[in-house]
């Protein structure tokens, strides 16, 4: 039997995972930039922390987790986002107490059992930030800016960011009330998913892809219409700050995220390049879920971006970034002891941080040469009995040709990084 990778789990190739580098790197030096420090939280936890926060209701708990019974009975669930992991992980360390503010970001994998297509994976990856403990608006436009400054650094050019207000504990009961009397009027003609959203999650319905949903809603009363005195005032100041640094923005009423966690703001980052699964990135504000989980009254926000789709956006605008990593050095043996003398040489360079590659299949000197110039390595060296009596050997630069005599104890001095 060939075991395959499982379906919507894919490997990262060498030739691939150089481009995953490239972001990663940019992703750290922007996070860093904005003062966010790395966070690293385990792969698994307690089902209950994902269903109390993401919701009970919400497709990705109630369809889409990776939820297994461990030796011990225990329900546990692999990481279907990373906020939930990060708060849990405040409250548990008391980092409330370290300092009043706490700004983490974080990069790794995600388990979602979502139908694979296009853009939609089951093992993917997140980057994100979390910044708990300020209800300032600043930092909720700093989640929009993070995660376009990271793009514009890794050369997308297009990307949309819309936002919205979902309100809060005190505007949103009372609009949910008026959209359902709204929606329960068109009920029996909306799409049977719509219909189970009206009761559990009605701002969901304005979300719906369905044509016929999207008509019969269109006149539906939006939250950001129905907002309360400190919603209000709390979108007026995201808008201004982004109006204030250039960001251009679209204000969506029907912007309603897949999780249940958010207050005030929310918003995507879509990007025209990608197809149906648009969404580069999404964020918001929870000021209520660190109570919510058992710690203290936290306000909070955050956003996370996903990397595949973010590689496909760059392949699209043709940015990629090439995987280059080739050796500074090869060195071709002839024979014992040469094959030996090398093999110690390489060990000499290697710990001085020097990227060296040997022959470890006994090929011809020809054959070596050809894999030098495959693995495109910057110089060859060709080593066999007589060099090593002389002392002396020809170093070959492979990008202009040119062949220099060079001592073998003194090789470092003429390679060029
Ligand atoms: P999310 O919208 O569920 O938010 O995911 C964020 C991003 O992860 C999406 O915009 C998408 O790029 C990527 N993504 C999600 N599911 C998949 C999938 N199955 N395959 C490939 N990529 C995917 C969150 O996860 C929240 N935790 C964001 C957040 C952080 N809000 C506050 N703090």
């Amino acid at each position: 039997m060939k075991f395959k990778s499982i379906k919507g789990t894919k490997d990262i190739l060498p030739g691939e995972v150089e481009a995953w580098q490239h972001i990663e790197a940019t992703v750290r030096r922007v996070m860093h930039s904005f003062n966010y420090r790395e966070i690293r939280t385990p792969v698994f936890e307690l089902t209950a922390l994902f269903a109390r926060s993401i919701g009970e209701l919400t497709d990705i708990v109630s369809k889409e987790m990776y939820t297994f019974r461990d030796r011990s009975d225990e329900s546990l669930t692999l990481k279907p986002e990373g906020t939930a992991s990060v708060l849990r992980a405040y409250i548990q360390h008391n980092l409330g107490e370290q300092a009043p503010l706490i700004k983490v970001y974080y990069i790794g994998p995600m388990f979602r059992q979502e139908r694979p297509q296009a853009g939609r994976l089951r093992q993917f990856h997140q980057f994100g930030a979390e910044a708990l403990g300020s209800q300032s608006a600043q930092l909720d436009a700093e989640m929009m800016l993070i995660p376009l400054d990271i793009y514009q650094a890794l050369g997308i050019a297009q990307s949309r960011l819309k936002i919205n207000s979902v309100g809060c504990e005190r505007c949103r009961p009372a609009y949910k009330e008026k959209l359902v009397r709204e929606l329960m009027m068109s009920y029996d003609n909306l799409s049977p998913e719509s219909r189970a959203r009206v009761k559990q999650n009605p701002l969901r319905v304005l979300d719906s892809k369905d044509e016929n949903d999207r008509q019969l809603t269109k006149h539906a009363p939006l939250m950001k219409d129905y907002l309360c005195q400190e919603c209000s005032d709390h979108f007026a100041a995201v808008l201004a700050l982004l109006d204030a640094t250039g960001t251009p923005y679209e204000i969506d009423g029907r912007l309603v995220r897949g999780l249940d966690y958010y207050t005030k703001t929310a918003y995507e980052i879509i990007s025209p390049a990608l197809g149906s699964q648009d969404a580069l990135a999404g964020g918001g504000r929870y000021d209520l879920l660190t109570q919510e989980l058992g710690g203290k009254p936290t306000p909070a926000v955050g956003f996370a971006a996903g990397m595949e789709r973010l590689i496909v956006a760059l392949e699209k605008a043709g940015t990629t970034a090439s995987g280059n990593q080739s050796p500074v050095l090869f060195i071709a043996t002839i024979e014992e002891p040469a094959r030996r003398w090398a093999f110690v040489k390489a060990h000499e360079l290697r710990s001085q941080g020097l990227s060296v590659e040997l022959d470890y299949l006994g090929r011809s000197l020809k054959s070596q040469m050809r894999e030098a110039n495959r693995q495109r390595s910057r110089y060859l060296l060709v080593v066999g009995e007589d060099e090593l009596k002389s002392g002396l050997a020809k170093l070959k630069d492979m990008e202009t040709g040119t062949e220099t005599s060079v001592t073998l104890s003194d090789i470092q001095r003429a390679l060029k990084r």
